[in-house]
């Protein structure tokens, strides 16, 4: 059993989904491939045993009994695939022994979910090693409830969303808080740009403390704004009721980002931009114009005002405007991680040298690029 699950990129909507706000990411053409065999116990009983490999991480081979499967009993990348056996059994699914290789090609730490990629790939084929067929939004929150519970990082669902449900040649508008999705096409190519991740090489733990106090800052914020979530909230106005700065700051960003992603959505499904007067068609360009510029302001929002960025993403987002890009923001949980920028094609290759020759004068280590194809989610490979 071998199947496929892509990391994803988000185009806007960052830390609005445990907000239960909006957010519109897409997947990537790069992923996390997980191979699984049945382990047969003695006797031809069922496995108990979970052997885990990564082709990334080759010295470390894990093996651990199922049934001693607990959160905390199981660290570093194996923590993952380890946590969606123990998820999968939670929900009910009689998960028996098993060997786990996974190869990838996403970069660890870099923002564009190699955790969600690993925990969906491995708890599909898990699922079919199994003989069940479990519905992906379903298999979406197994896999989520991996993450939060086992690994202890307690992030929200977008990542397990795009890598099951995401539709190639498009983002996908998640309503994080009724989990509605509207597909939305996406096809910068239309327009004579391309989508770029810009890998800044500063990788970040999702697990460390910076996440979990944005989180609760959010709560305690909505709590005061007397909603259930910041997603509730649609004026942006209403954060200055805020008496806290900071809390005040917090919550501008998320009803702002929460905003974008949905007027993004709009622009791409309408084919017009609010500035023309927001029914009247306009060309593809300034779609791609419109989109490149909430990009930029988003990433002000992240940097100024949820205070999540990092000197390289905000040297990234200043190089890559100047060098001819329409707009870049950071993406993912920030702190290190990857930039998006949206660049027409003519010039992706000034764009990229300027970036380089600007890690390069900072001593810095050169940034890694990749082309963000928007792509199909989760599959089974042959
Ligand atoms: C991480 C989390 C997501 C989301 C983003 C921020 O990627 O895994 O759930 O909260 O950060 O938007």
């Amino acid at each position: 059993m071998r199947w496929f699950a892509p990391g994803r990129a988000n185009l806007m909507g960052e830390h609005t989904d445990y907000n239960e706000g909006y957010v519109l990411p897409f997947a990537l053409a790069h992923g996390v491939t997980a191979s699984v065999t049945a382990r047969p116990g003695r006797h031809g009983r069922p496995g108990r045993m979970l052997a885990m490999r990564s082709k990334q991480v080759p010295d470390e081979p894990v093996t651990v009994a199922l049934d001693s499967l607990t959160p905390g009993a199981v660290t570093g990348w194996a923590a993952y695939p380890a946590g969606v056996a123990w998820a999968l059994r939670e929900a009910g699914i009689d998960v028996a022994g098993a060997s786990i290789d996974i190869d990838s090609d996403l970069p660890v730490g870099a923002g564009v979910s190699s955790s969600a990629a690993l925990e969906c790939s491995v708890a599909l084929a898990l699922c079919e090693l199994s003989g069940v067929t479990v519905e992906r939004r379903t298999l979406a929150a197994i896999a989520k409830r991996a993450e939060n519970d086992f690994v202890g990082a307690p992030t929200g669902i977008i990542d397990q969303y795009a890598a099951l449900l995401c539709q190639e040649g498009h983002a996908m508008l998640l309503d994080c808080a009724t989990l509605t999705v509207t597909q939305v096409p996406f096809a910068p190519a239309a327009a004579g740009a391309a989508a770029l991740i810009i890998d800044t090489r500063v990788a970040h733990a999702l697990v460390s403390g910076e996440y979990a106090q944005r989180r609760a800052q959010c709560e305690e914020a909505a709590r005061l704004l007397g909603v259930p979530y910041l997603g509730a909230v649609q004026d942006p106005a209403e954060a200055s009721r805020l008496a806290d700065p900071v809390l005040r700051r917090r919550a501008r960003h998320v009803i702002t980002d929460s905003a974008r992603a949905r007027a993004i959505a709009s622009a791409l499904l309408s084919g017009s931009v609010p500035a023309a007067g927001g029914a009247e068609p306009v060309p593809a360009q300034a779609i791609y114009r419109y989109i490149g510029r909430l990009l930029t302001e988003a990433h002000a929002s992240l940097r100024d005002d949820f205070e999540v960025s990092w000197p390289a993403a905000d040297v990234t987002v200043e190089v890559a405007v100047a060098a001819g890009a329409l707009g870049a923001r950071m993406i993912g949980g920030g702190f290190g991680g990857s930039v998006l920028a949206l660049i027409p094609v003519e010039r992706m290759a000034a764009v990229r040298a300027a970036l380089t020759d600007a890690f390069t004068e900072r001593g810095w280590t050169p940034p890694e690029f990749i082309d963000a194809i928007p792509s199909a989610a989760a599959r089974q490979l042959a």
